[in-house]
């Protein structure tokens, strides 16, 4: 099984690219953000707790995130790898999936990295706020904290898959498609 980390500041683009990724490499897709919407939208106490984290731009705790996770890699079949989009997202929890994998005898296949400049993670995420309407888009401070976030706890994890050699870097300024064929020239390798 592969497993790819799809990593990146938020509004770098991982969701928009995830569908083709998923599609061409016959992944599945495992966003934590979107599982966690999700439980939001369907009111279970796993959701209670999330709703007010995540709509103050706070991350929610590893262990949450983590469970879920786990819980995907048991029950998902018929894929030949998974793309995580948003996890890890603190070191705790890059070290808790290395575990999850170590338990079969994997590893993580490569970490696909976007990288965008800050001032166009603003510009990207105030547009998706006209268009998709999540909590988390609608106040700049929030997105000022998700950002602030991102480099506090988020952004050492670049050392992290660095030092494992398994970090590869993509330029994430551009069209869709151009960053789709720069993200395909990459995976085709694997
Ligand atoms: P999550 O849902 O993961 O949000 P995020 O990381 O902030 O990332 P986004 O979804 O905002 O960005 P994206 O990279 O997917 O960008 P997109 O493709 O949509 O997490 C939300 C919250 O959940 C967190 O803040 C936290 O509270 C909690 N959470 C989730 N995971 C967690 C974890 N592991 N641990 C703890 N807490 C966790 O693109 C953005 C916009 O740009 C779109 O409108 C898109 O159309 C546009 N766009 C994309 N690419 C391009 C391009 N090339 N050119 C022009 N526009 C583009
Ligand atoms: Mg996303």
């Amino acid at each position: 099984m592969k497993y790819y980390v799809l990593f990146g500041p938020p509004g770098a683009g991982k969701g928009t690219q995830a569908g083709a990724m998923v599609e061409r490499y016959k992944l599945c897709h495992l966003s934590t953000g979107e599982l966690l919407r999700s439980e939001i939208a369907a009111g279970t106490p796993l959701g209670l707790q999330a709703k007010a984290l995540i709509e103050a731009g706070n991350l929610v705790p590893d262990e949450v995130v983590e469970g879920m996770i786990e819980s995907k890699f048991k029950s998902v079949k018929g894929v030949e790898g998974f793309l995580l989009d948003g996890f890890p997202r603190t070191i705790a929890q890059a070290e808790a999936l290395e575990k999850m994998l170590a338990k079969n005898d994997e590893a993580v296949t490569a970490c696909v990295s976007l990288m965008i400049p800050d001032a166009l993670i603003q510009e990207r995420i105030a547009h998706r706020a006209q268009i998709e309407g999540r909590a988390d888009d609608a106040k700049p401070e929030v997105v000022e904290n998700r950002i602030r976030t991102y480099h506090a706890k988020t952004e050492p994890l670049i050392n992290f898959y660095k030092a494992a050699g398994q970090y590869q870097e993509i330029d994430g300024v551009g069209t869709i498609e151009e960053v789709q064929g720069r993200i395909f020239g990459l995976m085709d390798k694997f």
